[in-house]
């Protein structure tokens, strides 16, 4: 690719980590410019990528050689930190979820409007190579009309070091926000119309010392009669890799990982320590994976087939055989800086957009809603 596009970071944490190496490979893009407060993360960065270091992001979005800005912050921080990158004329890739409440999301793609600029939302795991090759296959005819989808998955989400952040819900902790957020966009993207309304449970926190959603159960209804069932625990008691064949959700083999969570938070005396460690510190230190990434099981239900998701491809049973499609192995996470790139440099828009962002962050908040009413509830913001 000719003429990469120079891009900017902030928030240099475990979200960036798991997103460097896609970076570093990318024949489209320059690292050229890093913000966080914490100096030494700063300087990791630096180390890896070169570029220039800034302590925030309003230096950052001051800086005229960058294009685009990743904004890989907290997700309270999202919003503003949008706004800032957005005026001053940046391109946006925000991590999911967009943000926290749909009054900053509204702000946000008004803000993108007003200034003409790309915002796209991602990583999630929509775009997982085997999720958009079963959408392809939907769209070819490979199982009819489809008529509903099934995800679950378990993980150890929930007792992972964490910030205190992400365990409060008027932050935008939680499994809901932070995880429901991939099935639903893997889910849209797969149903391929909008959805209408949610049911949903999550028991609120069954643990009194993590006081925040780790489980939920959802059932989303779509236009034409579609259905879709989501289930998550972030408890890590069962491991969701199981029914994975035992490859994680980053895409490395590591079966029975969820044995260690439990004791190994017990005996973390610092725990804030603990989950700083999980920041980007060199590119060799990144997650290195093997297969697609993926998250939990997939099955696509349709009139005449049906269709499941594989970290290495589409696994297609119909009346006649079972077949496997693979989808080839690239670099994990590459589709996200494909997508921002064709957005900046060919003007071809973004599946995952803020419209995009906005309606799955409109299906988390009505789970949230609907768990703790026991209503039924409708949504407005879909596409
Ligand atoms: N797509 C994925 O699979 C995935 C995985 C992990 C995290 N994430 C997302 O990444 C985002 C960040 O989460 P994380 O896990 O990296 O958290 P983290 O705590 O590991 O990192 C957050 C970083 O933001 C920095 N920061 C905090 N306040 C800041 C400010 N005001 N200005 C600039 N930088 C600031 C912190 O110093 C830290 O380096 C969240 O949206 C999260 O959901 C996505």
């Amino acid at each position: 690719m000719s003429d990469p596009l120079r891009l900017g970071v902030v928030g240099l944490g475990r979200g960036f980590a798991l997103s460097a190496r896609a970076i570093a490979a990318h024949p489209g893009l320059r690292l050229v410019g890093a913000a966080d407060p914490d100096d030494e993360s700063c300087r990791a960065v630096q180390g890896a990528f070169g570029g220039r270091i800034y302590g925030d992001i309003a230096a950052l979005a001051g800086d005229p050689d960058i294009e685009a800005i990743y904004i890989c912050t907290p997700h309270h921080l999202h919003r503003d930190h949008a706004l800032t990158a957005l005026r001053a004329g940046k391109h946006v890739l925000v991590e999911k979820p967009m943000a926290v409440t749909l009054a900053e999301t509204h702000a946000m793609i008004d803000a993108a409007e007003a200034e003409a600029r790309q915002l796209i939302v991602g990583p999630s795991h929509s775009f997982d190579a085997p999720v958009r090759l079963a959408a392809e296959m939907i769209a070819a005819g490979a199982i009819g009309a489809v008529k509903m989808i099934h995800a679950l998955y378990a993980t150890d989400f929930l007792y992972r070091p964490r910030r205190a952040a992400e365990l409060a819900g008027d932050l935008g902790g939680g499994a809901v926000l932070g995880q429901a957020i991939h099935q639903i966009d893997v889910v849209r993207r797969l149903a391929g119309v909008p959805a209408q309304r949610v049911t949903a449970r999550t028991g609120g926190a069954w643990d009194p010392a993590r006081r925040v959603e780790g489980a939920y159960a959802m059932l989303v209804d779509f236009d034409g009669g579609i259905f879709a069932t989501l289930t998550y625990s972030g408890h890590g008691h069962f491991d969701g890799d199981r029914l994975m064949e035992g490859i994680s959700e980053l895409g490395i083999r590591k079966p029975d990982r969820h044995r260690a969570t439990h004791p190994r938070l017990h005996a973390t005396a610092d725990e804030a320590a603990a989950r700083r460690a999980r920041r980007f510190t060199r590119l060799e230190d990144c997650p290195q994976p093997e297969t697609h990434e993926h998250f939990g099981q997939v099955i696509v239900f349709g009139t005449q087939g049906d269709l499941r998701l594989t970290p290495e491809g589409v696994e297609l049973s119909d009346a006649q055989r079972r077949s496997f499609h693979p989808a080839p192995i690239t670099t994990p996470r590459a589709e996200v800086f494909d997508a921002l790139y064709a957005a900046i440099r060919h003007g071809r828009a973004p599946l995952q957009d803020g419209a995009w962002g906005r309606a799955s962050l409109e299906i988390c908040l009505a789970a949230l809603a609907g768990a703790r009413s026991g209503a039924v509830q409708p949504l407005q913001f879909q596409r």
